[in-house]
């Protein structure tokens, strides 16, 4: 795929196939957001890949975030399905959660996001490139404490964002751009 057809093509996948992610596909795309631009090139991002019951055990979190999130839907089909949704992060065989250096410092912690948030779209983006999808997603961040305990992860760093790793069972339409020619976006000064 070319460079920009993986950028059109990239989506938020919830619904995935069972089939497992070779290790060496992750490691590709994990390598390349270890190749992202870095505040002060301090590389400033962690990954914890996460499969088998540890994975089991964050889809219990996610659900109970499920359910709470959905308590007053009228339509209890969908509230159902999107606990079930949760519970198995969509049928992802592999979750893969970013973390940054912690810091007290305003300025810094800003560096950290902007970097660590830089490595996770080049992970969202080489996984497009690879045929897998991926949902960049913070709703699972609700229950950090369930997080930190069950991967074991030390207060120093900060918890940023997750996603689900997998062939994806659906191919959803692309969301309209809101601005498609970019009129509010872009102010040129010549
Ligand atoms: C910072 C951030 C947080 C997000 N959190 C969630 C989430 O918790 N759950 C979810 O299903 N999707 C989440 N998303 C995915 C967005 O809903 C999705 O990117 C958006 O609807 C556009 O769709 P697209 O990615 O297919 O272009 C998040 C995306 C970003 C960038």
């Amino acid at each position: 795929m070319d460079f920009y057809q993986v950028i059109h093509s990239r989506r938020a996948i919830r619904q995935y196939r069972p089939d497992p992610v070779p290790r060496e596909v992750l490691q590709r795309i994990l390598d390349a957001a270890n190749w992202a631009p870095s505040g002060m090139n301090r590389q400033q991002w962690y990954f914890i890949v996460v499969s088998g019951e540890k994975k089991r055990q964050l889809g219990e979190s996610y659900a109970r975030i499920a359910e709470t999130y959905t308590a007053r839907w009228d339509d209890a089909e969908r509230r159902k399905q999107f606990v079930e949704f949760a519970r198995d992060y969509g049928g992802a065989p592999v979750v893969i959660v970013a973390l940054t250096d912690a810091s007290d410092e305003p300025g810094t912690r800003k560096m950290n996001l902007e970097s660590v948030s830089a490595a996770f779209e080049n992970l969202l983006l080489a996984a497009c490139a690879e045929g897998l999808g991926s949902c960049w997603m913070t709703g699972p961040l609700q229950d950090e404490a369930s997080i930190r305990r069950i991967l074991d992860i030390a207060p120093d760093k900060e918890l940023v964002a997750v996603t689900p790793i997998g062939y994806p069972a659906i191919s959803p339409p692309p969301p309209p751009r809101l601005d498609p020619d970019l009129k509010t976006k872009i102010t040129w000064l010549e």
